[in-house]
């Protein structure tokens, strides 16, 4: 095949140009052209030629409406992240830091689908099949029949394709592989998009399911993913800090299910593993009794989950205070400390607080908001929550505690763990039934959830003065 041409695009207006350059002849915009092929988009039949073709257009009502077929992935959490398993023909970009454990889930994947009797091609860009295998060594399952090849070009890998008929196709990683249809090296915008549309048609006419893993960067700017996900059915953002062992699966998003739902897994010695009670595990180290800690159950998709939320303030040294969050959006943080100064009489201007959602997950709902608070004020009062205590709600600007979804599930998941008096919104406190030996604690704003803090522990005098 002769190499085509490129042209170089302006992604502001559309004008080409025969070479790059940083300025747009056109518009005058900075750094916007891009390396596109010539001949425009990618011809869908290039990659397998099979010659299929899509039919002229129906009416919506006579188009059939069926199930989508899928198979699972075998693996539980997987499944319930994707909502039943993979779907034939779909593209999945599976998206996460290097690290992480992109690589392992996917071979596990491979691995998973290979056993359930179906073929699969893996194909290891970064790696020599020599490491997948010793990779595979430490993994569960037999991946023995699983096809590797460490091939970059997609027309190579196109015949490869041809020729195994996988059900599952894997491209670990998306920023290795080529085109010849495009000049620019791998990873780079052009190539990436480029290579990912061919795949993307090739999944599409053979019917395998296809998995692109994609690096980003921490900023998630990187080229790759963040230009990819408007060409792919599902996107899965894997996440985790690489200090500790827990990693998250969220679809951000998906064509064919719910992009609500958590996949929680562990990182072993052989392994990820599937976690049935995430709260089990992120509440394993707790110790009861300290000031600054808070149990505050959150919802994933329709999954409760309690997490530990820890505070710590202390006198600030010269300038400005420090604020350092992990875990939890700084921006949330800054507000609750706001309200907390203007709207419960807790000073922290002149304290430093550092705040910490234990287990290295993240909490991104505003139920955890008085939690968040509690801890805080916990840790500036020097009065420990009690032991039993969990609480959950949105708070306002005005100190307000606000209801939150689901409360039902989550005083349930509370009380499932020990977590018996439950601090929650005034208006969802009435109509909900407590658990049995359960008790629930109706706040209608932060200066009550205050007084409940400071009756709870009668004899100790809170820390005002610093
Ligand atoms: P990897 O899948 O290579 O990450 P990515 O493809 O996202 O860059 O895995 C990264 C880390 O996981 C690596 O530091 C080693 C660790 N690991 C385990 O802890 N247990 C295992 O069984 C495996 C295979 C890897
Ligand atoms: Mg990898």
């Amino acid at each position: 095949m002769a190499r085509s041409r490129s042209v170089y695009a302006c992604t502001e207006c559309g004008a080409q140009a025969p070479r790059w350059l940083g300025r747009c002849p056109s518009c005058g915009s900075w750094s916007t052209l891009v390396e596109e092929p010539v001949g425009g988009g990618p011809a869908p039949e290039d990659l397998l030629d099979s010659g299929r073709s899509g039919g002229g257009p129906v009416r919506l009502a006579e188009v059939r409406s069926e199930e989508t077929p899928r198979f699972p992935s075998c693996i539980g959490e997987l499944d319930r992240v994707l909502g039943g398993g993979l779907v034939p023909g779909a593209v999945l970009l599976l998206a996460g830091e290097p690290g992480v454990g992109k690589s392992t889930l996917a071979l596990q994947l491979a691995a998973e689908v290979c056993g359930a009797g179906r073929s699969v091609l893996y194909v290891c860009g970064e790696e020599s099949p020599e490491q997948v295998r010793l990779r595979a060594a430490r993994l569960p399952g037999d991946p023995g029949d699983v096809w590797v090849m460490a091939e970059t070009r997609v027309e190579v890998l196109g015949a490869a394709w041809r020729e195994a008929r996988p059900s599952l196709v894997v491209i670990d990683s998306i920023q290795t592989v080529r085109t010849e249809r495009v000049e620019s090296a791998p990873g780079s915008v052009a190539q990436v998009r480029e290579c990912a549309a061919l795949l993307a048609a090739a999944a599409k006419s053979s019917g395998a399911a296809l998995v692109l893993v994609g690096h980003v960067t921490k900023e998630g700017a990187i080229a790759g993913p963040r230009v990819l996900e408007h060409l792919v059915d599902v996107v899965l953002t894997f996440e985790g800090d690489r200090t500790h062992s827990v990693r998250t699966l969220r679809a951000t998003k998906n064509r064919f299910g719910s992009t609500q739902e958590v996949g929680v897994f562990e990182m072993s010695g052989s392994g990820l593993e599937g976690v049935d009670n995430p709260s089990e595990l992120f509440l394993a180290e707790r110790r009861p009794g300290v000031p600054g800690s808070c149990i505050v159950p959150v919802l994933e998709g329709t999954r409760p989950m309690l997490l530990e939320v820890q505070a710590l303030v202390a006198p600030a040294g010269y300038g400005t205070a420090r604020r350092t969050c992990l875990g939890i959006d700084d921006g949330r943080v800054a507000l609750l400390l706001a309200v907390l100064d203007r709207r419960a009489g807790i000073d922290l201007l002149s304290c430093d607080v550092y705040v910490n959602v234990t287990g290295g997950v993240r909490v991104a709902e505003p139920g955890a908001d008085l939690g968040v608070a509690l801890a805080i004020a916990s840790s500036r009062l020097d009065l420990p929550l009690p032991d039993d205590a969990a609480a959950c709600g949105e708070i306002g600007l005005g100190g307000e505690v606000r209801r939150v979804g689901r409360i039902d599930l989550r005083v349930r998941e509370a009380a499932r763990l020990g977590f018996r008096r439950v601090l929650l919104p005034e208006r969802v406190g009435a109509s909900l039934e407590a658990p049995p030996a359960s008790e629930l604690v109706p706040v209608a704003d932060l200066t009550r959830a205050l007084a409940w803090l400071r009756a709870q522990s009668p004899g100790r005098r809170p820390a005002k003065d610093r």
